[in-house]
Order: C-alpha cells, then structure tokens, then sequence
C-alpha cells in the first residue's frame, strides 16, 4: 500500500486527480468508481478544474457509484445519485447513460444488487476506485463487521454512520434512511486501483487502523492492505496517528515523477 501524506486537502485533490486524469487520458474509456461524502469533493474539482481548463474529457468514460440510499424519492437531493451527479458527472462530460448506482427504490433489491455486480463485470470492472472512509473504517456503506469477501447487497446503518450523515438532511438523524445499498468490500476489491482519501483529525484514527492495523471486518477499510495497487491520500491531521508517517514521507519524495500513483 502506498501512502501519500499531503499539506492539506486541496494538495491531496490534485495527487488523486492527477492520476485520474493521467488514467483517462490513456485510456478515454475508463471505468472510474466514484463515491460520495465530503472527502472525495476535492478530488472532483481538481478534475473539474482540468476540464474546464480543456485538458480533460470523460466523454467516453463510465462510471458506477459506490453505494446508494434505500427508499429515498427519486431526484431526492441527497440521493447519491443526485450528490454524484452536482458534485462531478455532470460538471464534466459524461455521457448520462454512462454513470450508473445501485436502484435504492428497486421493487426487488436483491436482485437490484445481483444486477449491479454483473453491470460493473460487463463493462469489464472499475479501473479506478475513489473512496472515503467513515470514521469507523467502513468504506461504501459497509460498516464495521462487513464481510471483506461481500459483494453487492442491502445493509443496515449503524447510528453512528447515520449521525454523521444527518449534516446533509438538515441535522435530523431520524432523517436519514436506516437502509442502503453498497458494493460489498469484496466488489471494491475488484477494482484494478483503489484511491482512498482522508483529511481532518477525525479521521486518523480510522486511517491508521486501516493503514497499519490488523485486516480485520471490524475495520473494512483494512481489506485495502490486500489490494496489490492500493494509494492512501490523507492530510497531516489524518496522517497524525501512523507509525510509519517518516518513511511515507521518504517515499513520497523519493518517487520518481513518471511513476504516478
Ligand atoms: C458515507 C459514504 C462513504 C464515505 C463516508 C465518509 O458513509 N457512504 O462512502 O466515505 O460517508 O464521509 P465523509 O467523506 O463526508 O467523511
């Protein structure tokens, strides 16, 4: 795994977006993993940025999010569909057709969850996969005890996940669906490139236990240390609580340019 400690979010934004768009850019019809929460905004404006700068286009590109809330009305603002789609898709050229999330409002959300696994296999798996981390260590929505071998499917919050999401529904926990649908830690495994970014004192808990401790479903961010191309993006404050920050930093600087990410 490697780990890149940055001065702040915005630095942090422009290493992940730079090796999203040196990946488009090789490959135009990338299949890119994009999540929601706040970690991954500064991310997307870098890669906003480069757009409107000319030097990006995703126009042949397809995206999948990560996970999706349950029952919430369709067009819902805080749909992860909606949130994707105001934070990136449609601030870049995707195609619409090209940017796909699970079906929180399925009749049969088993099978919507079956169905999603197979779209991502038959448009040939997510080259990169952006992540968060919640401040348990859950990534997605695969909250602490998660298989690390699940695949898509139906998953019950816990209040803490949904107490730290009432910010975007008016402070109201009550307001936040209890039930979600994410890609299991064993689809985001799948992934051929995982990019998980973390900024904020809050967070250097859940990083260093992901980063340096045991693999464990207690943490399913761990299941990152056995990933065979794993990047881990955080600011100072995020980086606070890791053993091993000194070489890190040694590494990074030591990295020759051309490498990337
Ligand atoms: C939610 C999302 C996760 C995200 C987490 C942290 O639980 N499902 O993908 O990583 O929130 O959010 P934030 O980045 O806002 O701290």
């Amino acid at each position: 795994m490697e780990v890149v400690i940055v001065p702040d979010r915005s630095a942090g934004g422009a290493v992940a977006g730079g090796a999203i768009a040196a990946l488009i850019s090789r490959q135009p019809d990338a299949v890119l993993g994009l999540a929601t929460g706040s970690s991954p905004e500064p991310v997307y404006a870098d890669l906003v940025a480069r757009h409107q700068a000319g030097g990006l286009s995703a126009r042949r590109a397809q995206a999948f999010l990560l996970d999706e809330y349950v029952g919430l009305p369709p067009g819902h603002p805080q749909s992860y569909r909606a949130v994707i789609e105001r934070a990136v898709t449609s601030r870049l050229d995707f195609r619409s057709q090209s940017v796909r999330g699970p079906d929180g409002n399925a009749d049969d959300l088993l099978a919507a969850c079956a169905t999603y696994d197979a779209q991502i296999v038959a448009a040939g798996g997510v080259d990169v996969q952006l992540l968060g981390i919640g401040s348990d260590g859950h990534i997605g929505f695969n909250e602490p005890g998660s298989s690390l071998g699940s695949r898509t499917r139906l998953k019950t919050l816990t209040s803490r996940t949904r107490a730290d999401n009432a910010r975007f529904f008016g402070g109201d926990t009550a307001a936040v669906p209890s039930h979600v649908i994410t890609q299991g830690v064993g689809t985001i495994l799948t992934a051929r490139h995982l990019v998980l970014v973390a900024w904020g004192e809050e967070k250097a808990d859940a990083v260093a236990r992901c980063v340096e401790g045991p693999i464990t479903a207690m943490v399913p961010a761990s299941a990152l240390q056995l990933h065979p191309h794993a990047t881990v993006v955080v600011d100072e404050a995020a980086a606070a609580r890791l053993a091993l920050a000194g070489y890190f930093r040694e590494t990074w600087a030591a990295k020759p340019s051309w490498q990337g990410l």
